[in-house]
């Protein structure tokens, strides 16, 4: 790997008490280019702007993919990350899926350990803090014929994470708009799926909700992500979350919450979450929890829901009571080396 380092770092302008999610960025990043059919020597460089033409492929055509993982600090500054091997095969899932070539383990993974490791100065610490980091692959090739580019960048750039959302949120559960279709690209991580959910999430925003249960394309019955995330309901002392597809996402977050609920004794079921049935269980009173979960919010809690203009409260649960809350609480302990990891997903940068 080619190591420039640089020379002018901006720790000293980055108040870790007071950021956002995702608006700042760490000293370096990595960057590896694909031409003439393979993928050339990774570079570590300060952190900044490219020069790409408007006529880039992956503006005009959306060839691209990306990644959300997370880096974490110990109480004694040690650095973690998480579940690596995952994220790598995924982001070459998606790479296939949109035509793009695959990323080679030793670019991935090199790429982000070095990355950690030169920059671990600002993974923050503290309750909901960690370092997000964003792998991508994108077209470079400048051209307007809708085809394949030929010239691809792979990335890797590191942002301070801290709450996604502040607080529960509300939900409405779509009955039009789909974030994913039949033979579709919803199982990958393609940009165009999240700029495709940016309207219908205006629209619901307009009517007061923060985000959307993205149903089913065909009939809308069916529950299958919540915003950017995998989505759990619980009904009494049982949680429910749809089985991964084409249409769904195989997230991370998603199978560590259901190993982990497994692992506490909780009845998990992988199976279609039905919209009537979530209804019936809300009259009924044993509608407990509705939730998401991903790598950037790791758990959001929803407060309440919409459905064809009627709004139901979901009921307010302390961190014991809660399962969103206390499995949160047990990954988060993993991830940070607060606790045990029976699974081995804890990898030590
Ligand atoms: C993640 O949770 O890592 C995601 O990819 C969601 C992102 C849009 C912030």
């Amino acid at each position: 790997m080619i190591i420039q380092k640089t020379e002018n770092s901006r720790i000293s302008s980055f108040d870790p008490e007071n950021y956002s999610f995702g608006d700042h960025f760490t000293d370096h990043m990595i960057i590896c280019e694909y031409e003439n059919g393979a993928w050339g020597e990774a570079k570590l460089m300060p952190y900044g702007p490219l020069p790409f033409s408007p006529s880039n492929m992956a503006f005009n055509y959306g060839q691209a993919c990306f990644e959300g993982m997370k880096a974490y600090k110990d109480s004694s500054d040690e650095v973690y990350l998480f579940r690596v091997n995952k994220n790598f095969e995924r982001i070459n899932k998606s790479a296939k899926r949109l035509a793009m070539p695959e990323i080679p383990e030793e670019v991935f993974v090199g790429g982000l350990k070095a990355l950690m490791d030169i920059d671990r100065a600002w993974i923050p610490t503290g309750e909901g803090k960690s370092l997000y980091i964003r792998p991508l692959i994108f077209a470079t090739e400048e051209g307007l014929k809708a085809r394949v580019s030929n010239k691809y960048m792979f990335a890797i750039v590191a942002a301070p994470a801290t709450s996604y959302y502040s607080a529960p949120v509300s939900v409405k559960i779509s009955d039009y708009y789909s974030r994913a279709a039949s033979g579709g690209v919803g199982f990958a991580k393609a940009a165009g799926n999240y700029a495709a959910s940016f309207y219908p999430t205006q629209l619901a925003n307009d009517e007061g909700y923060e985000q959307i249960i993205w149903t089913d394309d065909s009939t809308h019955e069916y529950f299958e992500e919540s915003g950017t995330m995998n989505v759990f309901v619980r009904i009494g002392n049982t949680i429910y979350t749809p089985p991964t597809s084409e249409k769904i996402l195989d997230g991370v977050t998603r199978d560590s919450f259901i190993t982990l609920a497994k692992h506490k004794g909780i009845d998990v079921r992988v199976e279609p979450i039905a919209v009537k049935d979530v209804l019936a269980a809300q009259k009924d009173g044993s509608l407990k929890e509705i939730w998401g979960v991903g790598t950037a919010v790791v758990t959001t809690a929803f407060k309440s829901y919409g459905y064809q203009g009627e709004n139901f409260e979901l009921p307010v649960l302390s961190e014991e009571e809660s399962f969103a809350l206390s499995l949160k609480k047990a990954l988060v302990d993993i991830q940070t080396n607060a606790a045990e990891d029976p699974f081995g997903w804890r990898e030590k940068v």
